[in-house]
């Protein structure tokens, strides 16, 4: 019952779309009908500027890193059970309440269900969970767009190559199952969401960041 309650407080924590917020309040519009229709924080990049951009990639970097704590604080508390009907499932918990706020993000309740990619949540998410992967996969996508100034190419990259090294560095760091196979989950997920950007991609059309449209 507790695991259900932090699940769905991390899931309306992550429903709240910061980029739909901020360009309400600065522009008065709805960030979802302007630039790719994305509400994250390369959209309000593109359609509101660097500032802006900089607020929202914080604070939806911020709600996946409290959702993630909350459950973890809770967890240790003995709040929430590490022992499941499926055995011992250490750290599914955080892992539970980190992919609930990322699926809020993508999939807001407030927002009739269309919100972000959930990357910039999936970093908060992440990088509390499985902090030294999380760094060294991103700091490979930030080089990515740095060099080709695709942001939803670092993005899939981070996605995708998130759970892959958690697998082939599973014995060295030693994270609980749940972590791996959130991140796995979250890949998949990434990858369906950016089904556009990645036709794009193929087709050369891809918007660059930096770049008048
Ligand atoms: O995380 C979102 C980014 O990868 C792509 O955003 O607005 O270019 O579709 P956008």
């Amino acid at each position: 019952m507790e695991l259900i309650v932090s699940v769905i407080a991390a899931y309306l924590l992550g429903s709240i779309s910061f980029s739909y917020v901020v360009a309400r309040k600065i522009m008065k519009i709805d960030i979802r009908q302007h630039g790719s229709g994305n509400a994250g924080a390369t959209n309000i990049l593109r359609v509101l500027g660097k500032g802006p951009a900089i607020l929202v990639l914080s604070l939806d970097i911020a709600k996946g890193i409290v959702a993630v704590w909350l459950a973890k604080w809770l967890e240790m508390m003995g709040f929430l059970p590490a022992i499941t009907p499926l055995g011992e499932w250490e750290g599914l918990a955080p892992a539970a309440a980190g992919l609930a706020a990322i699926l809020g993000h993508n999939w807001p309740v407030y927002y009739g269900f269309k919100g972000g990619k959930g990357v910039a949540t999936a970093i908060g998410v992440v990088g509390s969970l499985v902090f030294f992967p999380a760094v060294y996969v991103g700091i490979v996508a930030i080089l990515v767009i740095v060099i080709t100034r695709y942001v939803s190419l670092g993005s899939l990259i981070f996605a995708v190559f998130t759970p892959v090294f958690i697998w082939v560095t599973k014995d060295y760091y030693g994270h609980p199952g749940p972590y791996f196979y959130l991140t796995a989950l979250l890949g998949v997920i990434s990858v369906w969401k950016h089904r556009t950007n990645v036709q794009r991609l193929v087709n050369g059309t891809e918007s660059k960041i930096g770049r008048k449209q």
